[in-house]
Formats: structure tokens, sequence, C-alpha cells
């Protein structure tokens, strides 16, 4: 797709990579408006990426987030992509994660952004796009982060099958597939702490990997792929 000018809605803008992703967007010529849950966050990163619309959002309000994209749609006057950098960890084994933890682990990485893009798939016009972080979690499945690592791979999935569902409408559904990121994000785990991690590319490159994916109307980008072209 064509970012310069397209109408882009960023949810999660308040986090490392969202936030990145909102400026590299605003920077080359996209029209964005930006969801989070922190309002100073969020503040700051409207600030920085120029004029346009914010919206608060917690993704424990299922309403809420299936909302954003209407509201982005009306206040853009359209929507051409909606990107979905949401989610936080857990860490630890499963018989000490506990259910409160397990449910907001799978609301906030997988019923959230489900929410947020079903919701778009009525707003985005043709040759647009719908996109979502995941991870490579989903594929390895390793020890010590099962709940994080099935809501990911329940989320990967449902954007396969929504992928096949919307490609007669022209709509493209992008996963991202990100390795370690060299973010603060394992430290901001709902509970635990990470196991030792390979060093992970930083969030320029994983900025890197989405826009690629985007302009290139991807199906799946992972950082490895990406060295070598998109699938
Ligand atoms: N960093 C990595 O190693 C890595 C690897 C693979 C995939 N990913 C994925 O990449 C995405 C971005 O991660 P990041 O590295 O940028 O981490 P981050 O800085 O912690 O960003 C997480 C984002 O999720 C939002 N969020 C968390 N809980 C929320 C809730 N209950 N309601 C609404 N928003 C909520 C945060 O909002 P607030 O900031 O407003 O609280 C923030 O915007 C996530 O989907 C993550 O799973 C990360």
């Amino acid at each position: 797709m064509e970012i310069r000018g397209a109408r882009v809605l960023v949810a999660g803008a308040t986090g490392d990579i969202g936030s990145a992703l909102a400026e590299r967007l605003a920077g080359v010529g996209a029209v964005t408006a930006l969801a989070g849950r922190d309002p100073a966050r969020l503040a700051g990163v409207r600030e920085r990426c120029g004029p346009g619309p914010s919206r608060i959002f917690d993704a424990w309000d299922l309403d809420g987030a299936e909302g954003t994209a209407a509201w982005a749609a009306r206040e853009l006057g359209g929507l051409d992509a909606v990107v979905v950098c949401v989610g936080v960890a857990a860490f630890g084994p499963v018989g000490e994660i506990g259910e409160a933890v397990a449910e907001h682990v799978m609301a906030v990485n997988a019923l959230a952004p489900m929410a947020i893009l079903r919701s778009a798939s009525a707003h985005v016009s043709p040759g647009g796009l719908l996109a979502a972080v995941t991870g490579t979690v989903a594929r390895s499945a390793p020890a010590g982060m099962a709940d994080y690592a099935a809501a990911k791979a329940a989320l990967a999935t449902w954007l396969t099958a929504t992928r096949r569902e919307l490609r007669r409408a022209g709509v493209g559904v992008l996963e991202v597939c990100l390795p370690h990121v060299e973010s603060g994000f394992a430290g901001r785990a709902v509970t635990g702490t990470a196991p030792p991690l390979p060093p992970g590319i930083t969030v320029a490159e994983a900025v890197d990997v989405i826009v690629e994916g985007m302009r290139m109307d991807a199906r799946v980008v992972d950082s490895a792929r990406s060295k070598r072209g998109t699938t």
C-alpha cells in the first residue's frame, strides 16, 4: 500500500514499538489516528506526530476496543489501514499463573486486537490493510510463557482466517511476527520475570519490518524473512 496520505489507526500507540511506528508513519506522510491506554504517553506521541485525533482505550473493555476503528474512520473521514501493537507478557510456570492473569493476557494479546480488527474490517476501504503484531513465541511456544504464547498463537490463527475471508473484498491482512525486541516490554510483564533472552532487534528495526510489510502488501513478515523479502 501507499503510505503517504494513507489514513492509519495505530492502536497501542503509547508503547515503544507503537509510538515509534506512529512517528515513522507520520514522518512519511500518513495521517494518523492514535489509540492507547496511558493518557500522558498518548498526548506525547500525538504531539510528536502532529495534529490529529487520539483516543484512550483499555483492552479490558472489548466494546471500547471495538469502537476504536469506527471512531478513527469518523475522525479521519475513512480508514486505509489499522495496525495493532497492543500486548503484555506474563512469565512463570503454568501452575502458578492463575486464572485472572491468564484472562488478562488473553484479553490484551488476542481478544482486544481481534475486536479492533473485526470492527475495522467494516471500515477499511478496498486496497487497505489490517495488521497486528504477534511474535515468534506463537510458533516456538517456549516454556515459561504458555499463556502469552497461546494468546499470540490465537491472534495469528485469527489473522490467517480473516485474510482468507477478506481477500475478495480487497483488504489485506498482515501478521507482524516479531522476535525479541529490545524494548521495555519484557520488564512490563503482568507477572513473573523474563527468562534469559537472546539479543533482540532494535525498536527501529521492528518498525522497519512493519513498514516494509505494509508497503509490500505482505501477509506475514518477520525480521529474518524481511532480510530475504516478505512472504
Ligand atoms: N518487545 C518484544 O520483545 C516483543 C516481541 C514480539 C512481539 N512483541 C509485541 O509487540 C507489541 C508492542 O510491544 P512493545 O515492545 O512496544 O511493548 P510496550 O512498550 O510494553 O507496549 C505495549 C503496548 O500495549 C499496550 N497495553 C498493554 N496493556 C494494555 C491494556 N490493558 N489496554 C490497552 N493497551 C494496553 C500498552 O499501552 P500503555 O503503554 O498505554 O499502557 C502499550 O501501548 C506487543 O503486541 C508485543 O506483544 C514484542
